[in-house]
């Protein structure tokens, strides 16, 4: 049986893959490269992205340093980011973004030419480099046209199905074509993943319809392990009631947070006068979603003001064009007049496929598996650990991304390609499609999706306790026995069957929302973004630790693992777990 064969194949083309497939072309041009998405590459949500990418450049705080950025991120993480990769990714910063100038991306300027800088979160300097609120864009663009200058053969509207995992070692993946329904295996000597997140698995997102979680539910399927899943990211404002984003951009230019009294409420907080809206995004959220538990939600509803007139007209059009055409475009709103109503949304994943610093994936025993590599949202290496500050996931991505595609093209270069036989996963992915196609149930996907999504927003949202998670997973059982059993198409055809495409995806959403409830119910602590409300404090001596869920049958397991705390060395008191103050 024939099949299509690549040295190495990334699955993904937002900022990661993208990134990862010029970095192989530039470290190995001899290697083939396939790059599959489910969508056009420019399509992939990185595009999304708006307010900034952080780099400690000096730009604007001249004192600044991957020191200070480093530190800022491990507090920022709870301290449960691991140190060695932190100082990988803030000790890059600055190369990485001259090197994106140098692929073609155009930043704003500040008036000396320089690259402009804002303020973000639980940043101690301004260090956010944009392209206005459009800054994925920019970058997305750019790297797009640069990997297909380099000859990266891309797939897109391919939809991958399978991961082929034997006898340790990743061999390739099994994928079908969305125009044509034709499904084909893919042979190659290493497989990189950068599939991004799954915000879908839950009712308000600022993520894509496209943040399904495949990628995460391959690796676990094939058995491998998936890390610090609890750790959901609800960004503090999306656009009520929709939940797309209103970039925190513009909390970085000044915006203020207003309850229905009328107050800027986080100055009600335990957080210094200093930082007020520009907080960490776990704590603004659950700050946010107090007000509105509390009844000072904008007529006792549930959301908040988010208000940027004292601003004026000038700053907000040429700083955040695009958070003000959003409020008008979906709401009506003009925020150069009125304050946007917002509450927080469902926006990263913090947790994912573990790796090593060099982008391996790596088992349940730490040890890397062959033939396999992740970046991007996906991945958690982890250098967000309990809570990511914003702009630096773009950072991650750039960074790692071009570190995968570095360390993928050298082990790609000198192995063979491995044997395997196509036929049983070609058959097996063939028969997984009839089932779906041919089955006669009464479950619409759109109905069975909306069920997970409200089911995880309620038992497993910004505040969780033992309670809301057990009852959730015993419904959870309830669906997942309906997709199983029951689920009903209507489009029977092969070509573009996007419902095909929505019931593979709601599989990707199942399994993923089951191991994120298993390891929120295992984790007896609160740090970053896991708020169990059963056990309010951080707890040190027990959970600084990651957690893993993997399926063992079909049953999520759970197990921890340490966490990695080894910039110490540089500076032992400030990188030590303390409690976390603003
Ligand atoms: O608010 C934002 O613009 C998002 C940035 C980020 O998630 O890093």
């Amino acid at each position: 049986m024939l099949m299509i064969e690549h040295d190495v194949i990334i699955v993904g083309g937002g900022l990661a893959g993208s990134r990862a497939a010029v970095a192989i072309a530039q470290t190995n041009p001899n290697l083939s490269v396939g790059l599959i998405s489910k969508v056009h590459p420019i399509r992939s949500h990185s595009v999304a992205a708006q307010g900034g990418i952080a780099a400690a450049l000096k730009n604007v705080d001249a004192h600044d340093d991957w020191l200070t950025h480093a530190f800022d991120t491990v507090k920022g993480s709870d301290y449960l980011a691991d140190q060695d990769a932190v100082e990988i990714l803030t000790k890059s910063a600055a190369e990485v973004i001259i090197d994106l100038e140098h692929l073609g991306v155009l930043f704003s300027r500040a008036e000396d030419g320089r690259i402009a800088q804002r303020a973000f979160g639980g940043h101690t300097n301004s260090r956010a480099c944009y392209a206005a609120d459009k800054t994925g864009h920019a970058i997305l663009h750019e790297l797009v046209m640069n990997l297909l200058r380099l000859g990266t053969k891309v797939y897109q509207e391919w939809y991958v199905m399978r991961l082929i995992y034997e006898e340790g070692e990743v061999k390739g993946l099994v994928a079908y074509c969305l125009e044509t329904g034709a499904i084909e295996v893919f042979k190659a000597k290493a497989v990189l993943f950068a599939t991004g997140g799954y915000g879908r698995v839950f009712n308000t997102t600022s993520n894509d319809y496209s943040s399904t979680g495949d990628g995460l539910c391959l690796t676990a399927i094939a058995g491998l392990p998936l890390q610090d899943m609890e750790f959901v990211q609800f960004h503090p404002t999306g656009l009520y009631p929709v939940g797309v984003l209103i970039s925190e951009a513009v909390r970085g230019e000044g915006a203020y947070l207003i309850n229905d009294l009328g107050e800027r409420f986080m100055g009600n907080y335990a957080i210094s006068k200093n930082k007020m809206e520009l907080s960490p995004r776990d704590i603004t959220s659950r700050n946010i979603a107090q007000e509105i538990r509390e009844g000072r939600g904008i007529n006792g509803g549930a959301y908040v003001h988010l208000d940027v007139r004292h601003l004026g007209k000038e700053k907000i059009i040429s700083r955040i064009p695009f958070a003000r055409e959003e409020g008008m475009r979906m709401l009506g709103i003009d925020c150069i007049d009125r304050p946007l109503p917002i509450r927080p949304t469902v926006h990263y994943s913090m947790g994912g496929i573990p790796t090593n610093i060099d982008c391996q994936v790596i088992g349940v025993d730490s040890q890397p598996i062959a033939g396999f590599f992740a970046s991007g949202e996906c991945a958690c290496l982890s250098v967000h650990g309990a809570n990511r500050l914003g702009a630096n996931s773009l950072l991650e991505c750039v960074v790692f991304g071009k570190r995968s595609g570095e360390k993928v093209a050298e082990y790609a270069s000198d192995r063979p390609m491995p044997k395997f036989d196509p036929t049983i996963y070609q058959r097996e992915a063939e028969s997984k499609n009839k089932k779906l196609l041919t089955h006669q149930g009464n479950t619409r996907i759109a109905e069975l999706r909306q069920a997970l999504q409200d089911l995880t927003t309620e038992h497993c949202g910004i505040f969780r306790d033992r309670t809301s998670l057990t009852e959730g997973l015993e419904k959870l059982q309830g669906l997942k026995h309906r997709y199983a059993e029951d689920l009903h198409l209507d489009d029977r055809g092969e070509v573009f069957n996007m419902e095909l495409t929505a019931a593979l995806e709601l599989g990707s959403l199942l399994t993923v929302g089951e191991i994120i409830m298993t390891s929120a119910l295992s984790r007896q602590e609160s740090r970053g973004a896991h708020s169990r409300s059963d056990y309010p404090n951080r707890d040190d001596s027990n959970y600084l630790q990651h957690s893993l869920g993997y399926l063992d049958g079909n049953t999520v397991k759970t197990a921890f693992r340490p966490v990695n705390l080894s910039l110490q060395a540089v500076d032992r008191d400030r990188f030590t777990p303390q409690e976390r103050k603003y």
